[in-house]
């Protein structure tokens, strides 16, 4: 799916030709392209400018000598600017257009491409409409690692807006095939293989479905590689909350309950794209969440692959289930530090809102390098505490550990008790919020973000 297309161009905006040309304007200045452009057009852009006052996203569509010009509101952040450019291009009949470069032209191509990112593979009509953007005066290797990074990304996003009757674990799991051809190693263990390992606690949570569970175990090993990245994602195809039934308000982007999986499967896109230096392992427990009469039960124990017990006190809790044999296995693996990523609390939306994630670490050093990492990404992260004193709250009378914990502090108890299933410095993110967009946003329509996979590679590259 080529939405939009990204080319290197070496004339200049004033010289250069094209169907339309777009002109940045902030405050009613413009960038030094488009002051060549209103030399030449001697102070239109500016006198329009005057007159009309443009604020961020805004846009005015000039006929002049020089041929068509959109002047558009720049905001605070280019990549942002960069989004809402495309949407409003894709709006445009025009199928070309030389688009003025921004100071971070990195962050603007990565916009552009991320703000064009449609899901229409199930619509019966769908409208083909190829936009190329011509960028003079960018080099055509920065363009072609914002097209890497925007593959995984759009892989991510794709995966969380796949309806659950086609995304079955099973499906999730050929996705990960798919990255053999890129170089990446992908084992599938079934359901068979993931009891004869012990992972107990995500096998009670698959045991509602007719659809069966797959372990996902990924490595992108390149010769030379400096460093290790260990990397889980939570993978539930949908969450119906099983007997602790969801409300179907609470149920309806269920379907994303497999961003962090799909962020982990961006990122190893991504980074085989990019060819980076690292080793990176990958594990996805793949379930889904149901009611039968074969499913989970409120009081069950179950005895995780740690060899921990754990009482189940709400089967809405079952991200942390699945998580912890995950984590458990990416450790006996020989993990030297993980990063994990999960839509894993409706606590944290309420903590945070819908669009920073809450970061925990176990090692403060380590949680400070994924969020410096997230910052120079552009994704929104906010560090949280791993309080202690909350580990009471997940006391069972019967087991070692109880899946949930009381009212307050949702967030922070479900961290504590992923954090009881492993040793080495663990990174959570807990991305309930940023992972599905309600509405359209700066960056892309209502639905999957793809939130993490730029961070994760901003780790990666930093390592
Ligand atoms: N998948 C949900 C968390 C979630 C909520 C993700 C909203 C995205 C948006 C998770 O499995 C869940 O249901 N968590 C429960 C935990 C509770 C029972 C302790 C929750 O947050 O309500
Ligand atoms: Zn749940
Ligand atoms: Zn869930």
């Amino acid at each position: 799916m080529d939405v939009v297309t990204l080319r290197a161009v070496s004339t200049g905006l004033a010289e250069g030709q094209a169907p339309l040309k777009v002109v940045w304007a902030k405050e009613g200045v413009l960038l030094p392209q488009g002051e060549a452009l209103d030399a030449r057009l001697k102070g239109r852009l500016r006198q329009a400018l005057k007159e009309a006052g443009l604020k961020a996203g805004e846009s005015l569509l000039l006929y002049t000598e020089e041929g068509p010009v959109l002047l558009f509101g720049r905001g605070e952040d280019d990549r942002e600017s960069g989004g809402r450019l495309a949407q409003a291009l894709q709006r445009l009949a025009f199928p070309e257009a030389l688009v003025e470069p921004l100071e971070d032209a990195d962050a603007l191509a990565e916009g552009l491409l991320l703000g064009a990112y449609r899901f229409d593979r199930l619509k019966t009509k769908r409208e083909e409409k190829a936009l190329t953007l011509l960028l003079p005066g960018v080099s055509e290797a920065l363009l072609e690692r914002a097209r890497k990074v925007a593959e995984g990304v759009y892989l991510a996003r794709d995966l969380v807006n796949e309806p659950p009757n086609l995304l079955t674990p099973e499906a999730l799991a050929e996705r990960a095939l798919e990255l053999r051809a890129l170089g990446v190693e992908v084992e599938v263990l079934d359901e068979k293989a993931i009891a004869e390992l012990g992972m107990g606690a995500f096998l009670a949570v698959a045991q509602g479905s007719e659809n069966p569970p797959r372990f996902i175990c990924l490595r992108y090993a390149p010769e030379g590689a400096k460093a290790r990245l260990d990397l889980v994602g939570k993978g539930l195809t949908f969450d119906s909350g099983g007997y602790s039934l969801k409300p179907t308000e609470s149920m309806a982007t269920m379907k994303g309950d497999m961003a962090g999986a799909a962020a982990v499967l961006g990122a190893f896109k991504a980074v085989a794209l990019l060819g980076l230096p690292v080793e990176l392992r990958g594990y996805i427990a793949a379930c889904e969440n149901l009611v039968s009469g074969r499913a989970y039960r409120v009081g069950d124990v179950l005895k995780t692959l740690s060899g921990k017990t754990v009482e189940v006190m709400n089967t809405d809790a079952e991200g942390r289930l699945t998580l912890a044999d995950a984590l458990a296995y990416a450790e006996r693996e020989g993990a030297e530090r993980i990063l994990e990523l999960s839509t894993l609390t409706g606590a944290a939306v309420v903590a945070l809102g819908e669009e920073v994630a809450a970061l925990f670490a176990t090692e403060p050093s380590w949680g400070e390098r994924v969020r410096e990492a997230a910052e120079k990404a552009g994704e929104k992260v906010w560090p949280m505490p791993l309080e202690k004193a909350y580990r009471e709250k997940l006391k069972s009378p019967v087991a070692d550990l109880k899946n949930v914990g009381d009212r307050y502090g949702g967030a922070i108890a479900a961290a504590l008790f992923l954090a009881e299933f492993v040793q080495v410095p663990l990174v959570h993110l807990d991305i309930a919020g940023p992972a599905f967009a309600r509405k359209a946003h700066a960056l892309g329509p209502e639905g999957g973000t793809g939130f993490g996979v730029r961070t994760i590679l901003k780790v990666a590259e930093a390592l």
